[in-house]
């Protein structure tokens, strides 16, 4: 079988590859490597169900490099002063760590967030509106999540074009396909990072989360290595991936009018159109796995060591699992039973606020608006090139105003 992964046309578009995957090779190994791609939704879950055999300890990067087959390019956290944690440990670690944070992200303590989303979205939202054009991407869907994530970890909200291109440096580290150079300077720009972050562990600001982490660090809990890696990880998550979502999400309501006007009618069924925003373009594509013994998945042989990518973006789109897969269907009997974010232990943390972030900037867009749609004229819009992540680079959009005067 044939399949570049990293071509343009499949970064751009990847699910007719993941479709004939799912088909001809729902357990693929890219050529000459250690590499295998997981596009069925049961053998992903079987997959993220079992932690001690598909470990999440990742210290290498995918790397699509010069010729036609990718490579495992060693990046060992170690060699910059950062360590293993959350995401990317396993049990009992990770168990204790999610722990110490689940608190921190649960819906009802996130959902004391909702007026400084709504006043920061009003702030930046207004001005647009007036306009009557918007480049979403740039004007809403980046700042606002790593504005919201940088409040929650006390981070000042000065520091947030810092922060921004910090994270978007780590996401290029993992993208697959950035030039070596670019991997260079963004591996030099997390060393910068984490210097920062010990910065601010040091001296955490009161009731914010990195106090929570700088607490557990001073009880012996978490050995500071694993407070700066935490840290970096929730700005990075907290970042990326909900823009990735707010992108994903005003496109397409930009695309479908029809659709628009039924939730500016129903606005209860926001929540639903989110979910299938996130099962339909998974701002996360995949994560890694690394088997620690010889395993079988979906009736594949895997080696000790194998390097898996559980493709949550394929799964999500699995007519197995999810009938009329490829289109929004707000009448899912079960809207909520997607991977879009993660399935088993490492099921995301931050998806009660990422949830609420959506909610409430898709919820704004609708109301304030009487319509939207993509700006006439503007480039079509196209995606970062990536095999982690899924997130326009630039959505231009008219916005046909209904004249209010406040978000809420
Ligand atoms: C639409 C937005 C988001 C999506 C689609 C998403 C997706 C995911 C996925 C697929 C995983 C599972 C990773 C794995 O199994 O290897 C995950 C885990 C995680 N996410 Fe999110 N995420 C989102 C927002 C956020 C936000 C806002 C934060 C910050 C608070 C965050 C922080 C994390 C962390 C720390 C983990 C690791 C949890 C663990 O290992 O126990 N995510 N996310």
């Amino acid at each position: 079988m044939n399949v570049d992964p990293f071509s343009g046309s499949s970064l751009e578009d990847p699910y007719r590859l993941y479709e004939r995957l799912r088909h001809d090779a729902p357990v693929y190994q890219l050529p000459e490597t250690g590499i295998w791609f997981v596009t069925r939704h049961d053998d992903l879950v079987e997959a993220a169900s079992k932690p001690e055999i598909f470990s999440s300890h990742i210290s290498a990067i995918v790397y699509a490099g010069a010729g036609t087959n990718a490579v495992v390019v060693p990046a060992d956290p170690d060699a910059i002063g950062a360590v293993d944690v959350l995401a990317t440990q396993d049990p009992p670690v990770h168990t204790a760590q999610r722990k110490l944070l689940n608190r921190a992200f649960v819906a009802s303590r996130m959902a004391l967030l909702e007026p400084q989303i709504v006043a920061l979205l009003d702030e930046k939202i207004s001005p647009p509106l007036a306009r009557g054009t918007v480049e979403w991407m740039e004007e809403i869907a980046n700042p606002l999540p790593v504005s919201m994530i940088a409040g929650l970890l006390g981070l000042p909200q000065s520091d947030l074009g810092r922060l921004k291109a910090w994270a978007d440096a780590g996401i290029d580290l993992l993208s697959g396909v950035s030039t070596m150079e670019r991997m260079a300077d963004a591996w030099q720009e997390m060393i910068g990072f984490l210097s920062y972050l010990r910065e601010r562990l040091a001296t955490p600001a009161p009731e914010s989360i990195t106090a929570t982490i700088a607490e557990a660090v001073a009880r012996g809990d978490l050995s500071d290595r694993e407070g700066v890696s935490l840290l970096l990880q929730l700005v990075i998550a907290g970042s990326e991936s909900t823009a990735g979502l707010l992108g994903s999400a005003a496109r397409r309501l930009a695309e479908d009018e029809e659709l628009q006007d039924s939730l500016r009618k129903d606005p209860a069924r926001i929540p639903v159109f989110l979910e299938e925003s996130v099962r339909l373009e998974s701002p996360f594509r995949g994560h890694f796995r690394v088997t620690t013994r010889e395993t079988e998945l979906g009736g594949v042989k895997l080696p000790e060591g194998a390097r898996v990518m559980l493709m949550w973006g394929s799964a999500n789109r699995d007519e197995k699992a999810f009938a009329n897969a490829g289109a929004v269907d707000m009448e899912r009997e079960h809207p909520y039973a997607h991977v879009g974010f993660g399935s088993g232990i490492h099921f995301c943390i931050g998806a009660p606020l990422a949830r609420l972030e959506a909610r409430i900037v898709v919820q704004a867009l609708l109301e304030r608006t009487t319509t939207f749609r993509l700006s006439r004229g503007a480039p079509s819009p196209r995606h970062v090139p990536s095999v982690f992540v899924r997130r326009l680079t630039h959505l231009h959009l008219e916005l046909i105003s209904s004249g209010d005067a406040s978000v809420a």
